[in-house]
């Protein structure tokens, strides 16, 4: 039989790969035969991945000396680590789901990977509205360097809720995915990006806890009545960056089951179409926010107990 994903033997770098749709991507991976650098905080426990890479994306440094650990030609690159912004500070959130992707593309993925290459991005349909908000996105998208964006960001870090830095971050992505697409085609590499909707993984609690319950979250999954297994998100991105995609470049790839399609149509609100940057809106979120985890801070003591 034909080899069509042609996967076999080509070093793989995945990140976020110890959870989730990482995780499910390493799986497929080994499966069709890759040689897996799995990077990730916590271990990676999948069977048959070449080495496990411990790395903090949200630190440069921590990014360098794992670039060192991997072989100097890389064939795919799968960048799908990423956090809530519910558990993290601004700082944390946005470099490890945006600043870690632009310098290992930049620094790393430019150099050590040839005509025939992909790399594949797993954003989220909350940067869906990347197009719409280019100007916030601009100056960050367009930084070189991480010591650029971490002070293109500053005032943000600062002000807004680390929530915030989930949408701004996965926008800058999406966008940074598309305008890179053009430069590394020069080169014979493709880009592509996966837009996932809500999805059973690790960070479901924590978007669950954003929306109030399960049902919120479903309701988020287009019309599938569920959320998506992580497999169902690994498998788009596994496809992207394979022989079978070969033409395909400088795509987002939405995965929501008609979420967004239902919004195109009028049928459903879409929630997505606000500034991520605003500061009036930024300090209003941060200040409710703050409020409401007082709140739940208080309640077991509270006297309506
Ligand atoms: N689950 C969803 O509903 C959903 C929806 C849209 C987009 N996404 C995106 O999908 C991607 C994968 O997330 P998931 O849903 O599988 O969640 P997950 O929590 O199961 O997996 C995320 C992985 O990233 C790793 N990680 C987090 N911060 C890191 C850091 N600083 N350095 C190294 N590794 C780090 C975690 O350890 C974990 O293994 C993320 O980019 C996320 O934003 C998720």
């Amino acid at each position: 039989m034909k080899n069509y994903f042609g996967y076999t033997d080509k070093v793989c770098v995945v990140t976020g790969a110890s959870s989730g749709m990482g995780k499910a991507t390493v799986e497929t991976l080994v499966d069709l035969g890759a040689k897996v650098y799995a990077i990730d905080l916590n271990p990676c426990e999948v069977d048959g991945i070449t080495e496990f890479i411990k790395c903090n994306l949200a630190n440069k440094s921590e990014i360098d000396l794992a670039f060192e650990q991997i072989p100097e030609h890389i064939n795919c690159f799968f960048g799908v680590a990423g956090l809530s912004g519910a558990k993290t500070d601004y700082r944390t959130t946005f470099d490890c789901n945006y600043t870690a992707n632009m310098y290992i593309t930049l620094n790393y993925l430019k150099t050590r990977m040839s005509k025939g290459g992909a790399i594949v991005y797993c954003t989220s349909t909350a940067g869906l509205e990347w197009k719409k908000f280019k100007k916030e996105q601009n100056k960050v998208v367009h930084a070189k360097t991480w010591e650029e964006v971490q002070e293109l960001t500053k005032k943000l870090a600062a002000s807004a809720p680390a929530t915030f830095a989930y949408m701004y971050s996965k926008r800058c992505a999406s966008q940074f995915a598309c305008e890179q697409s053009v430069e590394f085609a020069k080169l014979g590499i493709r880009i592509n990006n996966v837009l996932p909707g809500s999805t059973d993984t690790g960070m479901k609690q924590e978007f669950q806890d954003m929306v109030g319950s399960e049902e919120g979250l479903i309701a988020q999954a287009g019309l599938a009545g569920r959320l998506a297994t992580p497999e169902e998100m690994a498998y788009p991105m596994v496809f992207l960056n394979s022989e079978m995609a070969s033409f395909i470049s400088g795509l987002d790839m939405v995965v929501d089951y008609t979420d967004t399609c239902l919004k195109v149509l009028g049928l459903k609100k879409n929630l997505e179409a606000v500034s991520a940057t605003n500061p009036i809106i930024c300090a209003l979120a941060k200040k409710m926010l703050s409020k409401e985890a007082k709140t739940k801070a208080l309640k077991p003591g509270s006297s309506e107990k």
